[in-house]
């Protein structure tokens, strides 16, 4: 890795706004990671060809990022919302052929793998089939839109034997490798509290997407989007602004809770579900009729650590991962990671002993002076310790999680996000909307595979 320092202002105008005064002196760079599958070449009888299911916001994002990944060709588009087949080959620049009938493209011999970016409601049908019909998937995050779906996913990956990677891209990005790095180098020594937030203030943050005005039950399949859940008279707010409704998503947990849990479970290198959560919220400010709280704070319980995740519609906060360990925190913001160690150099009790006669106190610090034969360190030491990375300017993790799945369809090699990673995340997401509706303790019974009351 070659590091490269930046002043304060050419730091900030790169984006990370992230530092504080006593840390602006250095950062350094992080560089892509050599092993990254995206800087790989791939033989042209390498290619992978795919097929795009749902091709919406999120996979048009995603079909421009597979542009950047080498040995990939997209042969294949579906959307039910009929523009969007034209917005899918604008995005590749490509005319392949679309349709509303993802079944259709599950029967051709020559499509390798589709990406699944469906509304969560219509994940576990699309990757079910897809599953048996031999194709690997990349689907969107949350993997799951109940916990019964998630299990119905994971016995379809696996009874297939097939790839499947979920879309929470931070788990591939250099960012998050980079605190993973610090993590597990012990450094911030025993972490039992992880902090997290995701918050934004604005219509787009809150889901209320403009409606687009040739939406209709002609150009929409209203049935096919209705399908897994209740039927309802067309209407398009409930197609365009499908996460502020129960039948569709999950809320903010199934829309943010889901990356900041992924990018703790990753960091950490944990790989379960918690054992409990609580929850606290409410819907103060977007009225417009959604079933979902626009503030959410839950507190969740694994067996090492304490987790607490918000997501805030009222205030652009941004976002945040923060670990705080015995030896040192470590943040994750923007694009940078922060490690600034705590003094832990053993020093005479300076607090306690004011209580004490003047006499006992010189006998107490010269007596831990003598036991204690070292130096104090200066106050500056950790200061001076503090370390920021940051990612280079414009870096994107999206096409990097795409080359590792696209990579991993090559190679037959496990991808980081499989389908017990994602099933474990989506749940986190599913405990928090449990015990917010419930006003409840949410307990996950292992036994049962299922959300109780606590
Ligand atoms: N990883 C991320 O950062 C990220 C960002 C945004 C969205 N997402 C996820 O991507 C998914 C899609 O979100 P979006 O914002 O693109 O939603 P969207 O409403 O813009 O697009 C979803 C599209 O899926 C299509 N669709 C639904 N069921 C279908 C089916 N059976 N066959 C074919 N097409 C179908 C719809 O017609 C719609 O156009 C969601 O799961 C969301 O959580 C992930």
């Amino acid at each position: 890795m070659s590091q490269g320092s930046l002043t304060r202002r050419e730091f900030i105008r790169v984006g990370a706004g992230a530092m504080t005064a006593t840390t602006a002196a250095k950062v350094t760079i992080i560089e892509p990671n050599p092993g990254f599958a995206r800087t790989r070449a791939v033989a042209p009888s390498d290619t992978v060809r795919f097929a795009s299911i749902g091709t919406g916001v999120r996979g048009c994002e995603l079909l421009e990022a597979s542009l950047r990944v080498p040995g990939v060709e997209c042969v294949a588009v579906c959307d039910l919302y009929d523009p969007r087949h034209d917005a899918a080959r604008e995005t590749i620049k490509k005319d392949v052929p679309a349709t509303r009938d993802y079944r259709s493209i599950l029967d051709r011999k020559d499509v390798d793998a589709v990406i699944v970016a469906t509304m969560d409601h219509q994940h576990r049908k699309v990757v079910v089939d897809a599953c048996a019909a031999g194709k690997d998937v990349y689907c969107e995050k949350p993997m799951s839109h109940t916990v019964e779906e998630g299990f119905a996913m994971m016995d379809a990956v696996q009874n297939g034997n097939r790839i499947l990677q979920i879309g929470s891209q931070g788990v591939s990005s250099i960012l998050y490798a980079k605190a993973k790095e610090i993590f597990d180098s012990g450094k911030l020594g025993g972490v039992f509290m992880i902090e997290a937030y995701s918050d934004r203030n604005n219509a787009s943050g809150a889901w209320v997407y403009p409606i687009p005005p040739d939406a209709s039950e002609q150009t929409i399949d209203w049935n096919a989007f209705l399908d897994g859940a209740p039927k309802r008279p067309f209407d398009p707010v409930r197609f365009f602004r499908w996460r502020c409704f129960a039948d569709y998503g999950e809320g903010l947990a199934g829309d943010l809770f889901v990356h900041l849990i992924s990018g703790i479970h990753f960091i950490t290198g944990t790989n379960m579900i918690a054992h409990r959560a609580q929850s606290t919220g409410g819907l103060f400010r977007w009225k417009d009729g959604r079933d979902f709280p626009d503030l959410i704070e839950t507190f969740y319980d694994y067996a090492n650590f304490r987790m607490v995740l918000r997501c805030n519609l009222n205030n652009d906060g941004g976002g945040l991962l923060a670990f705080y360990g015995t030896k040192g925190t470590m943040t994750v913001k923007d694009s940078t990671v922060t490690f600034k160690p705590q003094d832990t150099h053993p020093q005479p009790e300076g607090y306690s002993i004011y209580g004490w006669p003047a006499k006992l106190r010189e006998e107490y610090v010269k007596k831990w002076r003598e036991e204690n034969p070292l130096p104090a360190p200066l106050d500056s030491h950790a200061e001076e310790a503090v370390e920021t990375f940051a990612t280079p300017p414009g870096y994107d993790p999206v096409p990097d999680h795409q080359a590792h799945f696209f990579n991993a369809v090559r190679s037959r090699k496990p991808v980081v996000e499989n389908e017990v990673f994602g099933n474990n995340a989506a749940i986190g997401c599913h405990l928090a909307n449990f015990a917010y509706f419930n006003k409840t303790v949410a307990l996950w019974d292992p036994n049962s595979k299922k959300i109780v009351k606590g």
